[in-house]
């Protein structure tokens, strides 16, 4: 039996309204907006405040992703969020956005794979409608991995921003949707991001080896990428927008010459956003519909990286 074909009907996104610059950085950590800039590509992101958490984040970009897809809160089947940063331990993020939709049934889970969780919970919420188990999914990224930074540690303070994105599954016409996807992790990779204490009984936080990721995510985008056009059998040259994690710019660069896309056909906004970890891909797809960038039909190339070591790529033909 042919599969049937899932395409995202509605994208949306939302960030907190506080907006920090690399120069408001500079006054609390021994960095500069040139150094910055010219190391990740990020000028500005936006962080949490007023007792916002990463379930209103969700909520609101899950609101907006309905509200262009034209698609009723009762009409959702199930919820998925990708998200290493839930407000609480339990319940999960899924159960929150799930309440404050007003549902009341379906399956409703996070699914935890860091910067790689929306192309996980993205694959997953198409299965969960491929294989005939509901009609409607709504997909989120969201995460605000300011909770878990050391903000006196400048290595890691200047690359993340906090935010999500949402997505609306359902069947589309033939030929449109989720055309090839590919997941993976190295477990061997666990120790090169984490978030751990660095001593006994201390508070724990984002601790990364930065060129070992570095090197990884250049090398494993283009892998993943090879394995999803081949699913999908297509080519890098049958591709209209390469989205890429929003990481930094020194990696999409290389990774996009590895895949084979010029970066004309690159979607970047992390000049604004930052790393916002399993929300930087689907606000930069719900940026980029808003804006009208994508057209019905165009292949848009998804990849991303994070900790685990985990990553995806999937090809979408967007409807
Ligand atoms: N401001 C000024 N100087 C800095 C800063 C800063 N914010 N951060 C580091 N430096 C210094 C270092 O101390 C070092 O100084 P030294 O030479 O005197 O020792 C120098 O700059 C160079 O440091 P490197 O680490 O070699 O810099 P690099 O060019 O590798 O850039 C970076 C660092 C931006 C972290 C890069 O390695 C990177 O982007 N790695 C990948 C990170 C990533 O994508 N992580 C997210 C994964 S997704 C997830 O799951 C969360």
């Amino acid at each position: 039996m042919d599969r049937p074909a899932v395409g995202i009907v509605g994208s949306g996104f939302a960030v907190p309204e506080q907006r920090v610059t690399n120069v408001d950085l500079a006054r609390r950590v021994d960095t500069s907006d040139e150094w910055i800039r010219a190391r990740t590509g990020i000028v500005s992101r936006h962080i949490l405040s007023n007792g916002c958490d990463v379930s209103d984040l969700a909520t609101l970009a899950s609101r907006r992703a309905m509200a262009a897809g034209g698609i009723a809160p009762d009409e959702i089947d199930a919820v998925l969020v990708g998200t290493v940063s839930a407000d609480m331990p339990f319940p999960n993020a899924a159960n929150l956005v799930q309440q404050r939709l007003g549902l009341r049934r379906g399956p409703a889970f996070d699914v935890s794979a860091a910067c790689a969780g929306y192309i996980y919970a993205l694959v997953q919420g198409a299965m969960l409608i491929e294989t005939g188990r509901a009609e409607t999914v709504l997909v989120v990224g969201a995460d605000a991995l300011s909770k878990m930074l050391d903000w006196g540690d400048r290595t890691t303070c200047v690359l993340f921003g906090d935010g999500a994105g949402a997505s609306v599954l359902k069947r589309v016409e033939p030929g449109y949707g989720l055309l090839g996807s590919h997941l993976g992790c190295d477990g061997s990779g666990a120790d090169l991001l984490k978030v751990a204490p660095r001593e006994a009984d201390g508070p724990a936080y984002i601790q990364m080896a930065g060129r070992e990721v570095f090197k990884f995510a250049v090398r494993i985008q283009s892998e993943a990428c090879e394995a999803a056009l081949a699913e999908a059998g297509l080519t890098a040259a049958d591709i209209d927008w390469l989205v890429p994690h929003q990481a930094n710019i020194r990696i999409i660069e290389t990774a996009a010459k590895g895949i084979g896309i010029p970066m004309e056909r690159v979607y970047i906004n992390l000049d604004r956003y930052g790393n916002t970890s399993a929300a930087s891909i689907p606000i930069a797809l719900a940026e980029a519909a808003a804006e009208g960038v994508f057209k019905r039909g165009d292949r848009i190339l998804v990849v991303g990286f994070g900790a685990g070591l985990t990553w995806g790529a999937a090809v979408v033909r967007w409807w």
